[in-house]
């Protein structure tokens, strides 16, 4: 089958979001929805998932899951409003729990618990969701995380932070238990397994030279013209440019308050003793300071 697709964009974070249904039936399910949120003003909005919940409603379409690729580390996710708003239960691959253990350690986060009990479901490899006519095969694709997912809905996958659009690459893989060896494998050995007319939808559109929003490929484009990764790219060659890509990369600019979201369920963190929720950013973390800030001799 070939599901109904539709995208929203968000500038300030490159994300995309989908809306994926069966036309006659009209179930559905939302992809990797995003929470607004300013760091400047430490405030959240649902300007963005309001438009998500706005197009099901207008369509008639039942949205049964949120479905994240990943746990994010550039956006926060709308998966438990849209949960209010839809009754849409949140799906995250079941290596979540990798990710919540490092987290926690790094941040010292008491309240995360880390069993993936925040989300409704946890997915394993290859596992198939059902969403009333809808069917979804949570593919593993790690490497930009442990836990990331792509989700093959008839003749199209999602791949989140995997797989970009060809002439952007791939997903960095320099966050925690990231690995470029294993993200080449995700890609190489899954992805470029698919037939090649697989519509191909990314997780994120950083418009290389300015050019309009792309949301979508197909796996043939992929293996023949990917930036980074082609059919042909030896394992060694797309490690060592990834690793080298990713050495010079700045952290995304929400990469704390992201993580401690969306390792949460996309829940935000419980309001401290003064009724205030704050979010933690870890201080010379690579390189440890004296109390007056000044770099301890390594
Ligand atoms: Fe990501």
């Amino acid at each position: 089958m070939s599901p109904s697709v539709k995208y929203f964009f968000d500038p300030n974070t490159f994300t995309l979001t989908y809306v994926v249904w069966d036309a006659v039936s009209k179930d559905a399910v939302v992809i990797d929805p995003v929470l607004d949120f300013s760091p400047i003003k430490g405030r959240t909005d649902t300007v963005s998932a309001q438009q998500v919940v706005d197009f099901a409603k207008q369509n008639g379409l039942t949205v049964h899951y949120s479905m994240e690729t990943h746990a994010h580390a550039d956006h926060l996710s709308a998966g438990p409003w849209l949960r209010e708003q839809l009754g849409a239960k949140v799906a995250i691959g079941a290596r979540i729990t990798e990710v919540q253990e490092t987290f926690k350690a790094i941040l010292d986060l008491d309240h995360l618990a880390t069993d993936g009990s925040q989300f409704d479901r946890l997915l394993a490899p290859d596992e198939v969701v059902r969403a009333g006519t809808l069917e979804i095969r949570a593919i593993p694709t790690p490497g930009h995380t442990p836990a990331c997912m792509s989700f093959l809905i008839g003749d199209a996958v999602f791949t989140g932070d995997a797989l970009f659009v060809e002439d952007f690459g791939t997903g960095r893989c320099d966050f925690p238990k990231g690995d470029s060896g294993c993200l080449y494998t995700s890609v190489h050995e899954r992805l470029y397994k698919l037939p090649e007319a697989t519509r191909v939808f990314v997780g994120h559109d950083y418009q290389p030279g300015g050019r309009e929003v792309r949301a979508e490929t197909t796996i043939g484009t992929s293996k023949e013209q990917n930036v980074q990764l082609t059919e042909a790219t030896p394992r060694e060659a797309f490690v060592s440019t990834r690793n080298a890509r990713d050495s010079k990369l700045d952290p995304p600019r929400l990469l704390w308050p992201a993580i401690q979201v969306n390792a949460n369920g996309g829940l935000l963190p419980p309001a401290s003793n003064n009724g205030i929720r704050f979010f933690k950013t870890p201080m010379n973390l690579r390189r440890p300071t004296t109390d007056s800030g000044a770099p301890l001799p390594q």
